[in-house]
């Protein structure tokens, strides 16, 4: 999709669909609709409530108008007062969303000007929403249910008062990172038997090069050189072999880099502990940790953001083939520490712990890890709010800082040792799984002690990693969740 930036009255905008936002209940009249001669016809679909403004709604305006574009629809832009970036992709999505349904040539957005609050953060996101709208989970069918716009105009008013040069290289950062957010999502709706975990290895590793990342793929032999016990012991069930992934982008000399690391499950079957078929259903997107940290080590290398990144991706199916970890088992951790596996499905824990280990030998700064880990974290906040876990108050704050400017949502959990009394075993160190409560919890525990000192940041994205259902600012399937949120924080470290 080619997105050009102009600066002009929404009037003048020449274009197939102009999309205009209004805010809750367009009270009062603002913008660019309550200078025109379709006010009218939209104060009296607000009156009739066949509109509102929420968030997510659109509503096409068809027929003759001021507007020099062909027709226009309108977008809520929900509650004026909690205006921002957040809102603004929702309803960029919604926007693309809606008018991808059907090939489009140009299809204009106006960025909204009649709030308070940051405008340039506002037309990004809004733009990064329409990127991401555009693109659904069609990836396989013969007829794409998604057509993306041949051209998208992003139009701000000249009242803005924002700079067209610093407009139009905020726009090709936004797209960089709305297409970024699609990789990851393209990943994770992969059908599993196109993505095992060598090929996702060379599919990461080939598109990293590309933007001038550098990147290291090690085989089975080499884990086992390495000691990756516990990856090695996930992945003896499967036919496919496993892979670990390692990405570097280098934005400035030396430094010790930032560590980010990403479960890499390309399909999570439970292993012997085998799931029911229904919660095995979407295991192709156990992976979308670490489609998430290579999206955002290639955003980073394609912004050229002044940090030092490595991306740590350990790559395996959980299979239950003859030679599959069984209960009981004890597996040797890269660091020496021994695990006794008593549930198979407790897998991501395992290869993050070797993942991990292994980061935090080249001394990071700080390591984050994403990981679709636990259905607890669900079960105690629900399917849209990541866990936060920490080692860390400032680290943690930032990164809560970062999500709160893109509007993705965490929560931080607590980490309190006791917790850990759950995980002691007779046979080794300690097991894979604690028990009935505090699941999401005692599996960060579990990361937890892979890290050393380095300052840390789990989040569990079980839950928001994917929409079970289509809504109108959301697709259903993937959603790359937190690659925003990422860049947003590299962007200031
Ligand atoms: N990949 C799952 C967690 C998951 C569940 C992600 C639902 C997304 C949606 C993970 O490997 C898993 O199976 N976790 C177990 C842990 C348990 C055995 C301690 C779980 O949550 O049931
Ligand atoms: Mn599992
Ligand atoms: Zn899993």
């Amino acid at each position: 999709m080619r997105i050009r930036t102009t600066i002009e009255e929404a009037a003048a905008t020449i274009a197939d669909r102009l999309a205009v936002g209004i805010f809750d209940r367009f009270d009062p009249p603002s913008g660019a609709l309550a200078r025109s001669s379709v006010l009218r016809t939209v104060e009296s679909l607000i009156e009739s409530k066949d509109m509102t403004g929420n968030l997510g709604e659109t509503t096409p305006i068809l027929g003759e108008t001021d507007f020099k574009a062909g027709s226009l629809v309108l977008f809520g832009l929900g509650d004026r007062t909690k205006f921002g970036s957040g809102a603004a992709f929702s309803a960029g999505a919604a926007v693309g969303k809606r008018l991808a349904g059907r090939p489009r040539k140009t299809v204009a957005i106006v960025v909204p000007n009649d709030f308070e609050g940051d405008r340039l953060a506002v037309a990004s996101a809004l733009v990064q929403g329409v990127i991401v709208g555009v693109r659904g989970p069609d990836l396989k069918k013969n007829e794409p249910a998604r057509h993306e716009f041949e051209e998208l105009i992003v139009v701000v008013e000249p009242n803005s008062g924002i700079d067209p040069k610093v407009l139009e290289s905020t726009i090709e950062r936004a797209q960089v990172i709305g297409s970024s957010v699609n990789w990851a999502r393209d990943l994770a709706n992969t059908p599993p038997a196109e993505k095992t975990p060598i090929r996702l290895a060379e599919i990461v590793a080939e598109r990293a090069r590309e933007f001038g990342l550098s990147a290291e793929i090690w085989d089975e032999a080499r884990l086992r050189q390495e000691r990756f016990g516990g990856l090695l012991g996930v992945s003896a069930g499967s036919e496919s072999p496993p892979a670990f992934v390692v990405l570097e982008h280098r934005g400035v000399e030396s430094d010790a880099p930032i560590a980010l690391v990403g479960k890499g499950v390309t399909f999570d079957s439970g292993g012997l502990s085998i799931k029911p078929s229904a919660s095995m259903e979407d295991m192709k997107a156990d992976m979308t940790g670490a489609a998430v940290v290579a999206a955002t080590l290639v955003a980073a290398a394609r912004l050229k953001l002044p940090v030092h990144v490595k991306g740590y991706l350990p790559l395996t199916e959980n299979m239950t083939g003859g030679r599959a970890m069984k209960l009981g088992d004890v597996l040797t951790m890269r660091d020496g520490k021994t695990v006794e596996v008593l549930n198979t499905d407790a897998e991501g824990r395992l290869i993050l712990a070797d993942a991990l280990a292994y980061a935090v030998e080249a001394k990071p700064s700080r390591v984050l890890d994403l990981a679709t880990l636990t259905g607890a974290c669900m079960v105690a906040l629900g399917p849209k709010v990541a866990g936060l876990f920490a080692n860390d108050d400032a680290f943690a704050a930032a990164i809560a800082a970062s999500a709160a400017e893109t509007g993705e949502r965490v929560w931080r959990m607590p980490l309190d040792e006791d917790y850990f009394e759950l995980m002691k075993s007779h046979v080794a160190d300690f097991k894979n799984v604690g028990g009935k409560y505090a699941g999401a919890i005692t599996a960060a525990k579990f990361l937890e002690r892979f890290v050393a000192k380095t300052p840390w940041v789990h989040l569990d994205i079980a839950g928001p990693s994917w929409a079970d259902s289509d809504s109108p600012t959301q697709s259903v399937g993937a959603t790359g969740c937190f690659v925003r949120t990422l860049i947003q924080w590299l962007e200031k470290p």
